[in-house]
């Protein structure tokens, strides 16, 4: 049995997209936090799509975490085809309204464990004639977005290292794609922050059922950057043809639009804003 690991897998869109590799029938090597999600998710899995699901509660953000899944991938003789690295956040907010605690777990989430798995497993997925790994970025990948400027740069990292990475496996048959999506609700926060948006926010948003579809297609053509959705590819279009300084304006407008008031009203970036 070919098994798919999916960091965060038992929420948002790497819970879609581990329901997708399991349609596909792949086994499942769920690595997530220890809560009911993952309970919940593992037994959806199994019963929806009769295949393997091994449970690996963990905070991915502990130094050995990335190892210690390394090791029980080893130990169990998985057969590892594809690595999904997926657990990652992002909070908006001016960048010193959020506390430096917090940038340290981003950056470690969205990069270091990121780069730990592709280290640790990279051997065992080159086993394969074909494997696959998948990382995700966000839309935010291309556009530097101002009042979100660690997420965002965690993201750029993201795609500078996958495109680096794959160029690099050219040939061993390991192939790495990003996945770069808009908005995508993953929870009520997120639904009441694009109802609160209007229908501008409306026409970017997608589903993670929408997403994972086009994510695991793309992954499995071996296509290098994957954008789901007209609109994301439109804006990304634009975004090359736009000046950089009117980009920056741009995207800062956007950026508040979606801060929540009490950061507005903060006489600290009152002239910011
Ligand atoms: N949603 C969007 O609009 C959007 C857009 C572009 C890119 N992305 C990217 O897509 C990825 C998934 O986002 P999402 O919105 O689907 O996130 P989500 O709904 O918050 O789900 C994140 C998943 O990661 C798990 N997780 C979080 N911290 C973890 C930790 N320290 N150790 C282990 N697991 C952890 C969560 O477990 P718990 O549920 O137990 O916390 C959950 O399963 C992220 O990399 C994000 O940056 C999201």
């Amino acid at each position: 049995m070919e098994y798919a690991l999916v960091t965060g897998g038992s929420q948002g869109i790497g819970r879609a997209i581990a329901r997708e590799l399991a349609g596909r029938g792949y086994g499942i090597f769920l690595a997530a936090l220890d809560n009911s999600f993952l309970d919940e998710t593992a037994a959806e899995l199994i019963a929806t799509f009769k295949v393997p699901v091994i449970k690996f509660p963990v905070d991915l953000t502990h130094e050995k975490a990335a190892l210690t899944i390394k090791e029980t991938v080893e130990s169990e003789g998985i057969c590892l085809k594809i690595l999904v690295n997926n657990a990652g956040f992002g909070r908006g907010d001016f960048f010193e309204n959020i506390s430096l605690e917090t940038y340290h777990i981003m950056m470690g989430l969205n990069n270091r464990v990121m780069v730990e798995l592709c280290y640790h497993l990279l051997p065992v997925l080159k086993k394969n004639k074909a494997a696959y790994i998948l990382n995700l970025g966000s839309m935010e990948s291309f556009l530097p977005m101002p009042v979100k400027a660690i997420y965002t740069a965690s993201k750029h990292f993201v795609l500078a290292f996958s495109l680096a990475l794959g160029t690099e496996l050219i040939g061993t048959g390991v192939s790495v794609s990003i996945l770069c999506p808009g908005p995508v609700v993953t929870n009520e926060d997120g639904m009441r922050r694009i109802k609160n948006n209007g229908a501008r926010a409306r026409l970017v948003v997608m589903m993670p059922e929408e997403v994972a579809p086009i994510a695991v297609n793309g992954l499995l053509s071996g296509k290098k950057v994957i954008v789901p959705g007209k609109i994301n590819k439109l804006i990304l279009f634009m975004n090359k043809l736009l000046p950089l300084s009117m980009k920056m304006v741009l995207l800062k407008k956007i950026g508040i639009s979606f801060l929540p008031k009490e950061s507005l009203e903060d006489e600290r970036f009152k002239n910011q804003a």
